[in-house]
């Protein structure tokens, strides 16, 4: 039995959603999927349903992209996201809203998926908060988000992070003080995880400094995060990061699979044989 990670699976783009159908079960496997399903309610359930297909369990948090609220008649900000919460309750995906799960392996884990958002804090200090985005902008950077991920009802994208970072440390330090975590966030929890040399101001948009010591605070030996579509894994203290994201069709192989991508988070890989080959944001 393995816990395996996928993140971006991004299937409003034909190309990923042709390659579903020849995904591999696993039936005896968990598999975390760690956002960016895609933007409409039918791809997040095709991405849901594929999977739940396809593992035994399987665990969800939001990306950027669930968020979106493309129709001026749907749902905006948190109401999305519950909107979206009630769909992997119907479905049977377990999502950052309930009871974290225990990782029934040899040296068991909490496996706590979270959804803390980002702050425009991953800047250089120089840089004043309300000077960030256009810093950004200066350099021709702009985050869709910043048309499409409304953050209602809090007046700000920053409000709603910093809201997510204070309800899910108690969750974590409560959790922490019986099982170490497999920590899951569609967001890299440190700044100095957001390695994009081609477009570095887009770093606004990738989390937020409030979770920069969350891996040795609340006693992680594995932190899963996607967004970047930079594949990689990383030792920070001892403790392993890996950077799941399967990307945009340009991001990844068609004859490698969907399965080609999974990456295994326990009991983990050998050494070595799981960084994958980066793949940068154009
Ligand atoms: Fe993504
Ligand atoms: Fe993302």
């Amino acid at each position: 039995m393995k816990l395996f990670a996928l993140g971006d699976l991004h299937l409003g783009f034909r190309a990923n959603r042709e390659a579903l159908p020849a995904w591999r079960a696993r039936p005896d496997d968990w598999l975390i999927l760690a956002g960016d399903v895609g933007e409409t309610f039918a791809h997040v359930e095709l991405g849901l349903r594929a999977a739940t297909e396809r593992f035994a369990r399987v665990f969800w948090v939001p990306g950027n992209h669930e968020l979106w609220s493309h129709r001026a008649d749907g749902p905006r900000g948190v109401a999305k996201y519950e909107a979206i919460i009630a769909l992997c309750r119907r479905i049977g995906v377990v999502t950052p809203e309930d009871p974290y799960v225990i990782w029934p392996g040899e040296s068991p884990c909490v496996i706590a998926p979270v959804f803390v958002l980002y702050d425009y804090s991953f800047r250089p200090a120089p840089v004043a908060a309300g000077d960030a985005v256009a810093w950004a902008e200066a350099d021709g950077i702009l985050s869709a988000d910043e048309r499409f991920l409304a953050p209602d009802p809090y007046p700000t994208r920053e409000a709603w992070c910093q809201a997510r970072v204070e309800e899910t440390e108690p969750r974590l330090a409560e959790a922490a003080a019986q099982y170490p975590l497999v920590l899951v966030n569609h967001f890299p929890l440190r700044q100095d995880l957001v390695r994009i040399p081609r477009i570095p101001r887009f770093s606004l948009w990738c989390g937020t400094r409030r979770t920069e010591t969350w891996h040795t605070r609340f006693r992680a030996v594995v932190v899963v995060a996607g967004h970047l579509h930079v594949r990689t894994t990383d030792w920070i203290d001892g403790v392993r990061f890996e950077e799941v994201s399967l990307g945009y069709p340009r991001h990844w192989r068609r004859e490698r699979g969907i399965d080609g991508y999974l990456r295994e988070i326990l009991p983990g890989p050998a050494a070595g044989t799981q960084t994958g080959g980066p793949v940068f944001h154009r």
